[in-house]
């Protein structure tokens, strides 16, 4: 596996591949790998020539207030991972390598799509995630990269920039990953608590939960909502941000479960916000 720091090195490698005719698979991420980061590296392992993979914490994404200066990082063991998954080239910028000074240029995504569900409680959020993806996406130029179901909104953002700015790409979509007992793996659950960990499986749970109850005739979103609030409130350390049923593909709420629906939470466990949803066709 290579690795390659900077902007010029990425491009000659991406420059050869491409010169020879090979297929690019790119997936970003921003580190501390976990099962869920390398499902979608052997996703792109399958279907590509050459596979890269980038690993950036991105401020822009990040609020004010948020978990930035705290991000779990492990640069060595995600190598180790990553070339086990046979990557062949990890992309490990700095941070004025993407953001030199004076930069100024933004991708915002305008309406509700960027504005409900996390959008709300994250208000620069999906503008720092459109922004990176822009950019990797021109300094890779992959034939097609991929990104996790777990984060269903971050998906429908995406789709919408590459749609309407014409990135001549496929989004690859991947299943979430979770861990043996439901919880959905992510980087964050590395700040849980022995106890809050036991606590945030209801998240998973509350979701199935809702599943089971579409499949016995519920058609009803406050009822599956009120169910899943009261559970998941009745834990000590869970702090709901929301619980949503929404249109799949607009994100926009629905009252009456019906076609394909996204039922997202996300609820905050101390230091640890955690999101999770499970899409359900009626
Ligand atoms: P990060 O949270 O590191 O996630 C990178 C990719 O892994 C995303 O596509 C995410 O949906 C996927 N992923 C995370 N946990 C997963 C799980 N349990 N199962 C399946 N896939 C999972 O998402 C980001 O980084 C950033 O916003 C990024 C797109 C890299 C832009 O900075």
């Amino acid at each position: 596996m290579q690795i390659v720091e900077t902007k010029t090195d990425l491009r000659e490698v991406i420059h050869r591949a491409r010169s020879v005719g090979q297929t690019i698979g790119f997936v970003p991420t921003m580190g501390y790998l976990h099962e869920g980061h390398l499902s979608l590296m052997r996703r792109a392992r399958q279907e590509n020539d050459l596979v890269v993979a980038s690993i950036f914490v991105n401020p822009t994404q990040f609020g004010p207030n948020e978990d930035l200066a705290s991000y779990p990082r492990d640069a060595d063991r995600d190598v180790e991972s990553m070339k086990a998954e046979k990557v062949d080239l990890a992309f490990f910028p700095k941070l004025e390598e993407l953001y030199p000074p004076g930069f100024t240029t933004f991708v915002e995504i305008a309406g509700p799509m960027t504005q409900l569900l996390c959008g709300a409680s994250r208000p620069v959020h999906f503008r720092g995630v459109a922004t990176i993806v822009a950019k990797l996406f021109n300094l890779v130029s992959p034939d097609r990269a991929y990104f996790g179901q777990k984060d269903a909104q971050q998906v429908v953002v995406i789709r919408r920039m590459v749609r309407d700015l014409d990135f001549d790409l496929k989004i690859v979509v991947c299943p979430t990953v979770r861990e043996a007992d439901g919880l959905a793996m992510s980087s964050r659950n590395a700040y849980l608590t022995a106890e809050q960990r036991t606590e945030a499986v209801v998240i998973s749970q509350t979701l199935t939960e809702a599943q089971e109850q579409v499949g016995r005739g519920e058609r009803s979103a406050a009822a599956i909502i009120e169910m899943m609030t009261e559970r998941i409130a009745s834990k000590p350390n869970a702090a709901i941000d929301y619980i949503s049923a929404v249109d799949a593909e607009t994100l926009e709420k629905v009252e009456t479960l019906q076609g394909k629906i996204i039922v997202a939470v996300a609820v905050q466990f101390v230091k640890s916000r955690l999101i999770d949803n499970i899409q359900i066709e009626v």
